[in-house]
């Protein structure tokens, strides 16, 4: 096996009758960010807690490194970063002071703990934060903290689950472009989301599980070309009321043109077949007709649709 990977045979966990995770296989391997997708309760923070041996399985089992969390848990972790469920940092700890303690946790010899964690806290971009209290932090600050105190040992493995939840819209910013740069040094992040746009800025793969199963498991680009099927859609804004039958007609010599759907507002979707001639054709149409044309807009994500899709059908 070459480079950092993470593997499930059959993994399941119940908890009394209730099935929480069934019988999950995965393998994941590479240098590489692996989104983990699925609504409230799919199961992820379960498979997480399994994978850093925080819960034990009903049945299967799970490896880091080709290591078994089960047989060899300590030899298995050693080479993991793992965030679940933040953990509150000391407040009156500066930076400095809590990760050198996380780094001789986790084993990393004393020469090597001050520039280690001088590292991390650059990795977080928190240097010029390194001496001052913890209390004192926001939110975000206190969770790129915690990103470093997971990567102090400089695993291979990372395991975050939800980093950005619960955080502003620049804290997930700053959350977001962390984890990207994370990935440029040999590492395997697998991290859960409820975010679709953060999966697509950031995941080169995404997993997505619905009540305890796997649904499907793919590149980014596979998932979205698989479930689109060739179709592209724009989101379009009217600045006065457009009925549908009128937008239809007037979008009627278009022949890509698949499917108008209405949005809240004066807006609407466009689903049609094919790729930027085609929009060009589809917008300079729609513009000429004098409707009060305002705004377009990519729509939501690819991803977006096939996450939508294959939960609301629950197959
Ligand atoms: N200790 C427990 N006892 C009983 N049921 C549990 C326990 N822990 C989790 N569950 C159940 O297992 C299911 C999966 O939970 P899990 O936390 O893995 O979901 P999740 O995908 O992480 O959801 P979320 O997106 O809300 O974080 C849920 O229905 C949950 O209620
Ligand atoms: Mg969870």
């Amino acid at each position: 096996m070459s480079g950092p990977s993470i593997e499930t045979r059959g993994l399941t966990k119940r908890w009394g009758n209730f099935t929480a995770l069934d019988h999950l296989t995965l393998h994941l391997e590479g240098s590489k960010c692996v989104g983990f997708l699925g609504p409230n309760g799919a199961g992820k923070t379960t498979t997480l807690k399994l994978l850093a041996d925080m819960i034990f399985p009903t049945e299967g089992d799970c490896s880091l490194n080709g290591i078994s969390v089960r047989e060899s848990r300590k030899r298995a972790l050693e080479n993991a970063g793992v965030l679940i469920e933040s953990p509150e940092i000391y407040p009156s700890l500066t930076p400095n002071e809590a990760l050198e303690m996380v780094a001789d946790l986790r084993g990393v010899p004393a020469r090597d703990r001050r520039n280690r964690v001088k590292e991390v806290l650059a990795e977080v971009k928190m240097s010029d934060w390194a001496d001052k209290k913890v209390g004192r932090f926001s939110k975000g600050m206190k969770q790129r903290i915690n990103i470093a105190a997971a990567l102090v040992h400089d695993p291979e493995v990372v395991i975050l689950d939800e980093p950005s939840t619960g955080l502003d819209p620049r804290g997930m910013a700053e959350v977001r472009s962390i984890v990207r740069d994370l990935k440029k040094s040999h590492r395997l992040i697998f991290m859960s989301s409820h975010i679709l746009s953060e999966v697509t800025e950031v995941c080169d793969e995404v997993a997505l599980i619905d009540r305890g199963k796997l649904l499907f498991y793919d590149t980014l680009e596979n998932v979205t070309a698989r479930f689109s099927d060739g179709h592209s859609s724009v989101d379009i804004g009217f600045a006065r009321p457009v009925t549908e039958d009128a937008l239809r007609t007037e979008l009627g010599s278009v022949s890509a043109v698949r499917e108008v759907i209405p949005l809240a507002g004066n807006k609407y979707r466009v689903r049609f077949d094919g790729g930027l001639s085609a929009q060009e054709q589809l917008l300079e149409t729609l513009a000429g007709r004098h409707l009060g044309l305002v705004s377009v807009a990519e729509s939501e994500s690819a991803l977006e649709e096939v996450y939508l899709q294959k939960i609301s059908r629950g197959d």
